[in-house]
Parts: structure tokens; sequence; C-alpha cells
């Protein structure tokens, strides 16, 4: 019997190792820079373009398909969405903060620290947008979830829901989009709540939308009316302490009866354990103290707070890594 598990991790470094260079010259020689989604070219008008030649070019062109970053319909080639969107903010896939961990590994030093409550404000203000889209197919399986369990999730007239630590409100929102009659009520700093008041403009929920503005650990919230709360990759970035206190306040803010959903890349899907493995490694690359708590790390934490049961699920969407740990009050 061949032995599996070998030839699964050896095909699976090839793969890495084989996208990551073609990704690499694509991006270091711009070869689709100039290409917008909607523009199409042939193998001999790319081959010509860069003066390749034509055979060696179509295989290359063939295998960025496979990739996801070009389509192709009849002969002619155009580039995908997520390459237009490469072009942004992620288009080196972190390579700075990969290329850190000799540091790292050194003297421990972080690459930066996305963890100081004083930076927060001015990091996280860049990252919420690609959260968001990044998040969006786990917060809409969360919703569909939930709503199995609790069949007045979605027609419940009066459903209050906190989204703490927002971010882009892409938890929150979600209830929102799925109950008309929902109001969120979203806590993070003024510049990170820009985004998250302009994706709810653009949604059409405004006027359902709250805004806690400041520090989390220090602002006013209403006592006793929430009956969701979320709290979506954020309980990473705390100290087991301030957790502590974070869970205090959130359950004080809830009407009895009330769920706090946190969600984390605890999940238990097996096909999430490279990305869980290799966001841990980046939290430890961007943080000092930032680690993903298990739930039987929280569920103690919660009880202490005052929470009173526990429901674990995975959330089985891209990038599979991530679970929701609900505890109710
Ligand atoms: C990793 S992001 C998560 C955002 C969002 N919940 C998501 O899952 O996409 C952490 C969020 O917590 C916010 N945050 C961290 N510390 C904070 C603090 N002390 N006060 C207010 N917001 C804070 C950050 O601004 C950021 O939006």
């Amino acid at each position: 019997m061949t032995k599996n598990k070998e030839l699964e991790t050896y095909f699976k470094l090839m793969l890495a190792g084989g996208s990551t260079a073609l990704y690499n010259y694509v991006q270091e020689h711009s070869l689709l820079a100039d290409y917008k989604v909607g523009d199409t070219f042939s193998a001999k008008d790319f081959a010509d373009k860069f003066n390749y030649k034509h055979g060696p070019a179509e295989v290359f062109l063939n295998s960025l398909i496979a990739l996801g970053l070009l389509e192709k319909k009849a002969d002619k080639y155009g580039i995908s969405p997520v390459m237009e969107l490469l072009k942004g903010n992620y288009k080196n896939l972190s390579a700075e903060y990969w290329a850190h961990l000799p540091v790292l590994l050194k003297t421990g030093t972080p690459f930066k620290r996305m963890d100081a409550v004083v930076d927060s404000e001015k990091e996280y203000q860049v990252q919420v947008k690609s959260l968001e889209w990044m998040m969006t197919p786990c917060a809409e399986l969360m919703v569909e979830m939930l709503s199995k369990t609790r069949p007045d999730l979605l027609t419940k007239k009066d459903l209050q829901v906190l989204d703490v630590g927002a971010g882009s409100g892409v938890w929150g929102f979600n209830f929102a989009y799925k109950n008309k009659d929902a109001k969120v009520t979203l806590a993070d700093w003024p510049a990170v709540l820009v985004v998250a008041k302009d994706t709810a403009s653009r949604k059409n929920i405004i006027d359902r939308v709250t805004t806690i503005e400041g520090n989390f650990h220090e602002s006013v919230w209403p006592d006793g009316i929430f009956n969701m709360a979320t709290l979506g990759n954020v309980t990473h970035i705390l100290t087991a302490e301030a957790n502590k206190t974070l869970f205090k306040k959130i359950y004080k803010s809830m009407a009895p009866g009330g769920e706090l959903v946190i969600l984390d890349a605890y999940g238990e899907v097996p096909e999430g354990e490279l990305a869980r493995a290799l966001y841990q490694m980046g939290l430890t690359i961007r943080t000092i103290q930032g680690r993903v708590f298990m739930p039987e790390e929280l569920k103690p934490m919660l009880l202490e707070a005052g929470f009173k049961t526990f429901e674990f699920h995975s959330l089985d969407v891209i990038p599979q890594s991530m679970g929701m740990l609900i505890a109710k009050k």
C-alpha cells in the first residue's frame, strides 16, 4: 500500500511552491498589471507583448487559469476578479511578514504590534475592508446555522445585535441583511467604523445601525438589551484578563437569554488545518501576546462572566479555519 500521507505532503508542498513561483513571477514582472477585468487577449498577444516564445507562454497562461488568476473564453484570456483585487493591498500575500520570520525566531520581536491598543485604530483602518471580503461566507453561514435552531431570529421585530470589535461590521450586518427589522450596534474605533458606516449606507441598513465609537474597554454600553452579540477575531488579540473583563461587559449589556457568538480560527474542519496553523504563525509574527484561545479555554472565562450554556460549530466554508462558540446568558 502506498504511503498516501507522505505523497500528500509532497504534492501539497510541490503545488504550494509552484503556485508561489508562478504568482511571484506574474507580480514581479507586472505581467497582468495592464489588463482590467473584461479586457481580453490571446496567447499570441501576450507572447508578443513580452517577447516570449508562444508555446511556453500559452502553457504558462493555462497554468494561471488553474490558479484562478485568469479566465478563458474561446481562445481569449482575461484576468479574473481576484487578480484585479491582488493588484491592491494584498499583492505580495503578506510577504513582508514572512520575511520577518528569521528575526522573530532569533529575537522574539514581532514584525509589528497589531495587538497594541494605541496602534489598533491605525492598523485596522486599513485591514477591515479586506477582512469583510474574507469573512463574508463565514458570516452568512453563521446566520444560516443559528437561524435553523432559533426560528424567530430572522423574523423577530426588535432583534438587537451588538458587534464588538466590529471592524467592517461583517458579523453584525449579516443579521440585518436577513432580518429586515434587526438593529445592529457596532463598537470599534471611529476611524475603523467609517468603513462600516459606508457599507451600511450602500446596503441601505444605515437607519438600523448605531455606533459606539472609541476604546471598547472604556466606552459606555446600554444595559440588558442585546439578544445577540458577536465578537469576531478579537479574543486572539487580547490577553486572558482583557477577554474576561470584556466578557463581563458584554454579559451586562445582554438581555436575559441573549447569546454571544465568539468567532475565531478554531474550527475543526480537517481541510482548515494548514490555514489555522499559518494563521497562528501569522499572529505570532504581528503581535506580542496574540494567540487563538480555544473554546475550552474560553468557556471557564465565560462561566465566570455569568454565561451558562455553550454550543460549538465549525464553519465549513472558505477559509475552513473558523468556528463559532455560542455562550448563552
Ligand atoms: C481583527 S479585527 C476584527 C474585525 C471584525 N470583527 C472581523 O472579524 O472582521 C479586530 C477589531 O477590533 C478592533 N479593536 C481592537 N482593540 C480595540 C479597542 N481597544 N477598542 C475598540 N476597538 C478595538 C479593531 O479596530 C478591529 O476592527
